[in-house]
């Protein structure tokens, strides 16, 4: 049942797992309640996270903002190059799928930059994955959200200091919110408004502690920061003089070509 409707609503290649993918589901029918809504994504890369708000007619306006052909910093310590790929690339993949884009709006930008209008009751925060980068994203498109409304970070292990910075930002400007982490998937939402009342769990998809989540990124970002960066060389001359015979070494940033 699950795979049947994953191959139906992403026919594009993304970068998200399948526990995001049925987070992405669940949030699209839970705002298809709604007479309408409207959608923007910040990191589109291929446009197959676009596609469950593009099939689905609820959904009035899909905004697309990517900065296109870049490399990318990112906190596990390594760049991702995304040069080749470019918004053209994107849209022949939808007409490929034969997919309607009569609703889709492109942006090839930061958003800091977009001067577009408009408030949208879903943003997806999929751009360069380093906590700098994801709370401006933050900040640029909560102007952009509507009073009741989500946005979502994929992700979460890789930026978990952005969402504990939004956590507070949100506290201290007294903003009626929830942040949850969706089980098993990247995929972390903050619900803003009456949104925030509802019974996430039930009604969306099942969610984890929040707070355990975040201890558990902090070690695991580690890891592979060490993995990543770090080269540890037993130097025999140091342990036959009785020191300490390692020396650690920072490895130059790899950089994987997406
Ligand atoms: C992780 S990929 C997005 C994956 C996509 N959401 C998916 O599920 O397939 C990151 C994307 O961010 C884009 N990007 C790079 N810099 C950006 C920026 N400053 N603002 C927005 N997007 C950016 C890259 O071009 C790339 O397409």
């Amino acid at each position: 049942m699950n795979n049947r409707l994953i191959k139906k609503f992403f026919p594009i290649p993304t970068q998200t797992s399948l526990e995001d993918k049925l987070v992405i589901l669940s949030i699209n029918r839970f705002l298809s309640r709604k007479k309408f809504f409207e959608y923007l994504e910040i990191g589109s890369y291929l446009g197959g996270s676009l596609t469950p708000f593009l099939m689905n007619k609820k959904c009035k306006k899909v905004m697309s903002i990517d900065h296109r052909n870049q490399i990318l910093d990112d906190e596990r310590s390594e760049k991702f190059s995304y040069e080749k790929v470019s918004e053209n690339m994107m849209i022949e993949n939808l007409k490929n799928q034969k997919i309607d884009i009569t609703r889709l709006r492109t942006y090839n930008g930061d958003i800091k930059n977009f001067k577009g209008f408009g408030k949208y009751d879903l943003v997806f925060i999929d751009g360069i994955h380093t906590d700098k980068n994801t709370f401006s994203d933050f900040l640029y498109s909560f102007d952009k959200l509507k009073k009741n409304s989500i946005i979502i970070f994929h992700d979460s292990v890789v930026i978990y200091k952005a969402l504990v910075l939004i956590n507070e930002f949100l506290k201290k400007n007294n903003h009626i919110f929830k942040i949850i982490k969706f089980k098993s998937s990247g995929i972390t939402g903050v619900f803003l408004g009456n949104i925030s009342k509802i019974n996430i769990s039930a009604k969306i998809y099942p969610t984890e502690n929040f707070d355990e989540f975040i201890k558990n990124a902090e070690k695991s970002l580690l890891i592979q920061q060490l993995t990543n960066r770090v080269d540890i060389k037993f130097k025999i001359s140091r342990f036959l003089k009785n020191k300490f015979p390692y020396k650690f070494i920072i490895k130059s940033k790899k950089k994987t070509i997406v």
